[in-house]
């Protein structure tokens, strides 16, 4: 098989929003720090300001993996050559930002048979309505997401617009990235058998 048991698993942490003035970026950046501390992981940050995908603009479906222009072709290295996620979104409006779900829109094969987890924030439910509506999307995309979600307040776990997560952020963080790392090298398996 194409890879040692030992390899770290290749996670990528999506930074979800592309707004002027984001807060996804300070709590990425705490997401890539915990799983930096994980033997588990080679980690790497993806903020989808750099990857500017237009609204979708692929004559293909995403399924038939026919990509036409050079952002998707980009955008498809990026995500194929990952083994887990772990998608930062706030909520808008109870949803996900449209520039999640249109990158999620763009590729098929990328994501499938492949493990991810969730950070969320927002004011009154820390942006759970936006995360299980992602969970619905992206089971379609045959990834499979972790049950435990990481759930920050915009009043609890930030002071003055600093990130400051509760103890119990920590703990969540935590027990979600264990998740992650055991699905993602079993899927990884599942892959590699595949190909085979
Ligand atoms: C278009 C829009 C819609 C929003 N809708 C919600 C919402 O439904 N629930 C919520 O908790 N916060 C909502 N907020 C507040 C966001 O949680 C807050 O602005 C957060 O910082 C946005 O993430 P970002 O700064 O990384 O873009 C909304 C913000 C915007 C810009």
């Amino acid at each position: 098989l194409g890879f040692a048991r030992t390899d770290p698993i290749r996670l990528a942490v999506i930074a979800g929003s592309t707004r002027p003035g984001r807060q996804v970026l300070q709590v990425a950046e705490w997401v890539v720090e915990a799983a930096s501390r994980h033997d588990d992981f080679e980690v790497e940050l993806i903020d989808l300001a750099d990857h500017p995908l237009p609204l979708l603009d692929e004559e293909m479906p995403a399924i038939r993996g026919a990509y036409a222009n050079p952002h998707t072709l980009a955008w498809a290295e990026a995500v194929g050559s990952r083994d887990a996620f772990v998608f930062v979104t706030p909520e808008y409006n109870h949803g996900p930002p449209a520039a999640l779900k249109n990158a999620l829109d763009y590729l098929f094969a990328e994501w499938g048979d492949k493990a991810a987890g969730f950070v969320s924030y927002g004011i009154d439910a820390g942006g759970a309505r936006a995360v299980e509506q992602l969970r619905l999307n992206v089971a379609e995309l045959s990834i499979a997401t972790v049950r435990t979600g990481v759930h920050l307040s915009l009043l609890e776990d930030f002071e003055d617009g600093k990130l400051t997560p509760r103890e119990f952020s920590f703990s969540r963080l935590e027990t979600m990235l264990g998740q992650v790392a055991a699905w993602a090298s079993a899927l990884r398996e599942l892959r590699a058998a595949n190909v085979a």
